[in-house]
């Protein structure tokens, strides 16, 4: 039995809803299929943007959605992506897979998408391949309320008033294929390209500079030393790999070495996030620049059959628990981390939706983010516990991740994570602060390590009630099976 203490008058941070961000490239069938179809497409569409698919991520209270990319930001021209569309320039998506790209998706289209989730924009620009003027254009084309070029541009494409646009990252991966920079090179080219990265009549930017790949701390120390009064925000992309870059594995028919690999590199991202804060805390000691998470998640083989430049892969119940996990850490450093954008949002990496034709399916990490959800914007209060240990095959990991938080009417949500591929788990938690009344819960589980949810079956993993939480004298009491994802709430 793992005792714990639920503190309820300490609460630590806000858990920023940005935590619950996505990503969407022009990468495989994430942008072309998954959401955009055209407007002359037989499968249901609003503006050329699938309908199911807008409808099953709208009930995720999606904050904020990051656009073009990843590696394709950087080789990404916008003026191609505007303008009538049988006119768009037809390109080489020479980083993903050598396929035509016809540029059907630009700026309208993808102002239009974030209109119909309801969520933020967040643009990436391009530094490794593109110019200062054409950035600097492109902020003007999209937030200028007034005559100019750009604005005057825009209008003439059918958008007469300019669009809110808060996010706006510097470049991608400049330490790879955003350029192949140094962060003393990519540093100096941040602070020019910010320069003229305009904040027009109330359009207020938060600029979001190129981060570091994994354990780069270097490339957080010097980017935070030279550039850093000039952001708001630093990135940091970090995928959860077993094997290796590369010799990586597959998505299903996992044995349980594999399980706990990833599992422990899963919760590696607490030490990430500790030590690039620790250098943000020396250039920033007020956390006032936000660490911002903006490429998470599993990276496995492709699918047998499937074009491996386009990262289409399935996603089974060891993705939810990484995605338990990871958005419990990104809770519990909600006072540095203010974004973070799981990697993709349909048919790429650990996607939450996987579409075939006009069918869909949820994914385990969309329950995942649907059970979660409830956290968004809360206190985050403090949970103190020593978990129990979970060894297999020489691997030795925390068994228990948790994290809680208290919403503004008062309810306290618990988050729980057994990673324990064989071994239940028991907990007792002293309420300090709540009179509680009630629990009540949801669960996501099952007996098949590798459950998954198809096409033919999609319903194999889905959360259900969860009936294992008593609540006696201040003490909530739960137990878990293995494998498993809890969200409890307390009221
Ligand atoms: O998400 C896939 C790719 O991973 C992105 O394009 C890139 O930024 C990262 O290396």
């Amino acid at each position: 039995m793992t005792e714990a203490q639920l503190n309820v008058e300490v609460s630590k941070s806000k858990i920023s809803r940005h935590i619950y961000g996505h990503f969407a490239e022009h990468l495989g069938r994430c942008i072309y299929e998954g959401l955009w179809v055209g407007e002359d497409s037989l499968i249901p569409n609003t503006d050329g943007i699938r309908n199911d698919v807008v409808d099953a991520l709208k009930k995720l209270n999606i904050p904020v959605l990051r656009w073009p990319g990843g590696c394709f930001a950087d080789e990404y021209h916008w003026k191609d992506g505007i303008g009538p569309k049988e006119n768009r320039k037809r390109m080489v998506n020479t980083h993903w897979g050598g396929v035509v790209e016809n540029n059907h998706f630009g700026t309208h289209e993808f102002f239009r998408l974030c209109e119909l989730l309801e969520c933020e924009p967040y643009i990436c620009g391009n530094v490794g391949s593109g110019t200062v003027q054409e950035m600097s254009e492109w902020v003007e084309y999209m937030t200028f309320d007034g005559e100019s070029p750009m604005a005057a541009w825009r209008q003439e494409n059918g958008q007469e008033k300019p669009w809110t646009l808060k996010y706006f990252g510097v470049g991608n991966e400049n330490w790879g294929c955003g350029g192949n920079m140094r962060p003393e090179y990519y540093a100096d080219l941040y602070r020019r390209y910010q320069t003229y990265v305009r904040n027009y009549g109330d359009n207020r930017l938060y600029k979001i500079a190129g981060g570091a790949n994994v354990d780069d701390y270097n490339w957080t120390e010097v980017v935070m030393r030279e550039a850093g009064k000039m952001m708001d925000g630093l990135s940091l992309h970090s995928y959860t790999i077993p094997g290796s870059w590369e010799e990586k594995r597959r998505a299903l028919g996992f044995d349980e070495a594999e399980w706990i690999e990833t599992m422990q590199k899963s919760l590696h991202m607490d030490e990430l996030i500790t030590r690039h804060s620790e250098i943000m805390d020396k250039y920033d000691p007020e956390k006032r620049v936000g660490l911002i998470i903006d490429e998470w998640g599993t990276w496995f083989l492709s699918e047998p059959g499937t074009n491996p430049g386009f990262l289409y892969q399935q996603n089974t119940l060891r993705d939810a628990l990484v995605a338990g996990i990871h958005l419990n850490i990104f809770h519990n450093h909600s006072d540095r981390v203010y974004m973070a954008n799981i990697a993709q949002m349909v048919n790429v990496l650990q996607a939450l939706i996987l579409t075939e034709g006009d069918k869909l399916l949820l994914t385990p990490t969309y329950h995942v983010f649907e059970m979660y959800k409830v956290h968004q914007d809360n206190e985050l209060l403090e949970v103190a516990f020593e978990s129990p240990l979970y060894t297999y095959g020489g691997v030795t990991i925390p068994q228990l991740s948790i994290s809680a938080s208290r919403d503004n009417h008062g309810k306290v949500y618990v988050s729980i994570c057994n990673l324990s591929h064989e071994a239940d788990a028991s907990l007792s938690f002293t309420i300090n602060g709540l009179q509680a009344g009630s629990v009540s819960g949801q669960i996501l589980t099952h007996t098949d390590l590798g459950a998954h949810n198809t096409f033919e079956s999609p319903e194999t993993v889905v959360p259900s009630a969860y009936e294992d939480a008593e609540l006696a004298d201040g003490v909530l009491s739960c137990a878990l099976p293995p494998a498993s994802v809890v969200v409890l709430t307390l009221e």
